[in-house]
């Protein structure tokens, strides 16, 4: 039996910074309502014509931490990419990865966890690892969601929080297991999956023909759905539980965490849970005031930007969660 430790970091974010000034002059929004209920000020879009894509950002970001990690794309052994917002429907750009990297043909898994994404993909590498299946594995978040949102009054409240990006990790064997990865912690509730959602093109609700055949442009069901109170309510409980479910599987006191690297929904939330578990603002990671919500990126970005900023030292027990559509929520502690 092993561990799995992170060896390698990387992060890519589109150059094309949209302020919240910039979205008063799409739709009926402005900057005060969206930093007092969010924190967020700006966020990346990809700009047209940049060739960025969820695939091509989250290369950006892998080759960064392959770089970072000192081993050869050639040693990775499986790839996982998080993402809700993928190149193609099928398939999923796991393969567009091990294509573009020009790795041998590796596996390539896609995760469907949305906001929760990168901490499932995490869990199923470090398990992969654990088991010795695999040694090194490539796991990336990245998210295009600029050309899917409604960018006009009617999208409001749902458009300013999202923002694209790339976050990516390489976990390694270890073979101290008192180091690495010590546990994850994966929940979901699809009673609440219409709270948060984005119908098309799924197959379930109508036929895509019909869709065609309408070609009707305000159908909304091309757009992500959410309410916002609803998720808001579920997302403070459900942090709060499964960060402390991380703690009492490692007999952790609240006081054991050195740093908290929350997905970045809200700032109001991640305020929520530090003031919880009576922690630090050293102690706790946001950059949501820049990038707003990348959901699945959210967190690699975010441990990307407190590694190279030197929040993270070695010996340090870092905690990760992330709660969002589905629902799904999770966890992850980690001993640096
Ligand atoms: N600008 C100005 N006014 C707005 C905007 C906007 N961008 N958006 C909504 N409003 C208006 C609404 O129309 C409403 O007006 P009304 O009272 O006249 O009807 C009013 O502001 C309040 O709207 P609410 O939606 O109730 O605002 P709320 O205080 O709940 O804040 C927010 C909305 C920021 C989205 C909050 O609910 C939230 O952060 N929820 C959690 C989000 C989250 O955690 N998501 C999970 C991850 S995402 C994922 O998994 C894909």
């Amino acid at each position: 039996m092993y561990n799995s430790k992170i060896i390698g970091l990387g992060k890519y974010v589109p150059d094309n910074v949209v302020t919240n000034e910039d979205l008063s002059k799409m739709m009926d929004t402005n900057d005060e309502w969206i930093t007092e209920r969010t924190g967020i000020k700006e966020r990346r879009w990809v700009k047209e014509g940049s060739g960025d894509t969820t695939a091509t950002m989250g290369v950006k970001a892998a080759k960064q931490a392959i770089e970072r990690a000192g081993i050869d794309k050639d040693d990775i052994d499986f790839i996982i990419f998080a993402t809700l917002s993928p190149d193609m429907y099928f398939p999923g750009p796991g393969v567009q990865v091990q294509h573009a990297l020009g790795i041998k043909t590796v596996g390539a898994l896609d995760v469907r966890n949305q906001c929760s994404g990168f901490i499932y993909a995490l869990s199923v590498a470090d398990n992969f690892i654990k088991t010795g299946m695999y040694k090194n594995i490539l796991v990336i978040g990245s998210e295009l969601h600029s050309h899917g949102l409604d960018k006009t009054t009617r999208g409001r409240g749902v458009t300013v929080i999202f923002g694209d990006g790339a976050g990516a990790a390489i976990l390694t064997r270890e073979e101290d297991t008192t180091k690495g990865v010590l546990s994850t912690h994966l929940h979901s509730q699809g009673e609440h999956a219409e709270e948060l959602v984005l119908v098309a093109p799924g197959m379930g609700k109508r036929w895509v023909n019909d869709i065609i055949a309408d070609n009707d442009p305000n159908d909304e069901s091309y757009f992500p759905h959410m309410n916002g109170q609803f998720v808001f309510k579920n997302a403070v409980v459900r942090f709060s539980e499964v960060i402390m479910e991380g703690l009492v599987k490692n007999k952790m006191g609240k006081d054991a965490i050195d740093m908290l690297i929350p997905h970045q929904a809200n700032l109001r939330i991640a305020q929520f849970i530090q003031k919880k578990f009576e922690l630090t603002d050293d102690q706790v990671y946001n950059n949501i005031m820049r990038y707003g919500n990348t959901t699945a990126a959210s967190i690699p970005i975010a441990l990307t930007e407190a590694w190279e900023e030197g929040k993270i030292k070695e010996g340090d027990n870092v905690v990760l969660a992330a709660f969002g559509s589905g629902f799904t929520w999770g966890s992850a502690i980690i001993k640096w």
